[in-house]
């Protein structure tokens, strides 16, 4: 029994060291086919990440429901900053929410550049917070 074990042991030890071996050669021989890989996952859109968090469905269905996408979009500067880059810039916190949403209604000019948003008067409070917060969920 115990020599049998040993013998099994040792039928692994070899089995396994001819397979690292070969293993290694693989490795080497892949690896640039794994660095072109690589930026595929990447490539996940910001869209596909978050489109089952309820904040995200939320959000979005009243962006649209507004103007925003006319000068916004989610990765692309338009006339107003990409949705991406000001998710960058501010923190996911509820002073940033009211800060950002108090904008969206008030307008706002000079932090991206110096084309002006417009002011969005007819919102609500809660509309343009749940479109901030959609915004701000938009991290990579
Ligand atoms: C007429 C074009 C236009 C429309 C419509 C528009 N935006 Fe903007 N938005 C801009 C521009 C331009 C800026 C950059 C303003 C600045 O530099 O301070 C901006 C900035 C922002 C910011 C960042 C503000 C900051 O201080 O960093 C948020 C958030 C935002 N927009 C959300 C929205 C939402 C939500 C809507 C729809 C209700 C909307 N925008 C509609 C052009 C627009």
């Amino acid at each position: 029994m115990k020599l049998n074990l040993l013998t099994t042991s040792a039928v692994v030890l070899v089995a396994g060291l001819a397979f690292s071996c070969g293993g290694g050669e693989k490795t080497a021989e892949t690896s640039t086919e794994t660095a072109t890989a690589e930026a595929a996952p990447v490539e996940v859109s910001l869209e596909d990440k978050y489109k089952d968090d309820p904040v995200y469905i939320k959000g979005l269905e009243k962006v649209k429901g507004s103007d925003c996408t006319g000068c916004h979009q989610v990765e692309r500067k338009l006339i107003g900053p990409a949705y991406a880059d000001v998710a960058a810039k501010y923190e996911n916190t509820e002073a940033n929410v009211t800060m950002l949403a108090q904008k969206v209604i008030a307008g706002g000019v000079g932090v991206w550049g110096e084309i002006p948003m417009a002011a969005h008067p007819n919102l609500t409070e809660e509309d343009a917070t749940d479109m901030v917060r959609y915004i701000l969920l938009l991290k990579k």
